[in-house]
């Protein structure tokens, strides 16, 4: 069976997670899937944004595989963090942006997957959870510094320590997502976003991409001159003098090129 199910449609690619026997429970192979697929897709100049759900209306990701992990030995466990950590890495750094329509429950490794997306929209039905704790282990594929880093240390404290599952409305309130919806709703609103940033220029898209992601990483002082790099960078492409001089003009842009 495969894992993964895409559909592709004017440079934004959706991709589902398909495990639906066991809620989307991600194994090694649907991992290294994903990685293939990631790393495939990372070449297409084309590709504008990606849509990552899970299959079915009761599950985005239900953690990792419990049945995989349970008798891996110390070494084994290192190198399945490492290797997840490398999957969830090929999603914050794809060259454009990656939203996360979380359908269902987002635990333990489906919770980190969200993380390492861009934007986390919900359905109602949504929850988030880490029950690692409760499993005698801790988040392994980034669950304990995303949180921290993209949130704030005491929302990680608390889920990661207690394991309590949080619903859509809690999520939203504490920024770990910025729309809740209907569940009907959810991939056409993750489409109608996935549109609007396909409609933008392309190459100012991966340069904002990229000057956040790499800015978390610095002091304020080098996110400026990241900044200041990559804003001149894009004075020298046709899109931004083509669309400026249109707006002088009083007159509409042509589609954004990509040059
Ligand atoms: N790993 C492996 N299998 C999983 C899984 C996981 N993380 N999450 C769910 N499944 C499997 C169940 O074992 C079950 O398989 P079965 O039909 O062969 O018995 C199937 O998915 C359906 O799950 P089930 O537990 O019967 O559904 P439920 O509605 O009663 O409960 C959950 C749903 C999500 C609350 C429950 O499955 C759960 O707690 N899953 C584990 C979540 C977790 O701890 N994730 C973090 C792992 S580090």
């Amino acid at each position: 069976m495969e894992l993964l199910l895409t559909k592709q449609e004017g440079g934004i690619v959706e991709i589902t997670i398909h495990r639906p026997q066991e809620l989307n429970a991600l194994n090694r192979p649907l991992l290294k899937e994903l990685s293939e697929l990631l790393h495939t897709l990372q070449q297409d100049e084309r590709v504008r944004c990606l849509i990552v759900t899970g299959s079915g209306d009761r599950s985005f990701v239900a953690g990792a595989d419990i049945g995989e992990m349970a008798e891996m030995t110390r070494p084994e466990a290192e190198m399945y963090s490492r290797f997840g950590h490398r999957v969830m890495r090929q999603l914050e750094t794809f060259p454009v942006p990656v939203i996360a329509a979380v359908n269902g429950f987002a635990l333990g490794g489906g919770f980190e997957l969200a993380l390492a997306c861009d934007i986390r929209i919900a359905s109602a039905r949504a929850s988030f959870a880490f029950p690692e704790t409760g499993l005698g282990i801790i988040p392994g594929f980034g669950g304990t510094q995303r949180l921290s880093r993209l949130l704030n240390p005491m929302v990680a404290f608390d889920l990661i320590m207690t394991g309590r599952r949080v619903k859509a409305d809690e999520a939203k309130a504490l920024g770990i997502v910025s729309e809740v919806v209907e569940k009907e709703a959810l991939l056409s609103r993750a489409w109608e976003i996935a549109e609007l940033i396909a409609k933008k220029a392309p190459l100012a898209v991966r340069e904002a991409k990229r000057a956040i992601r790499d800015g978390l990483k610095l002091t304020p002082e080098e996110g400026d001159v990241l900044e200041e790099v990559a804003f001149g960078r894009l004075f020298d492409t046709e899109d931004q003098k083509i669309a400026m001089r249109h707006f002088l003009d009083k007159e509409e842009a042509p589609p954004f090129q990509g040059k």
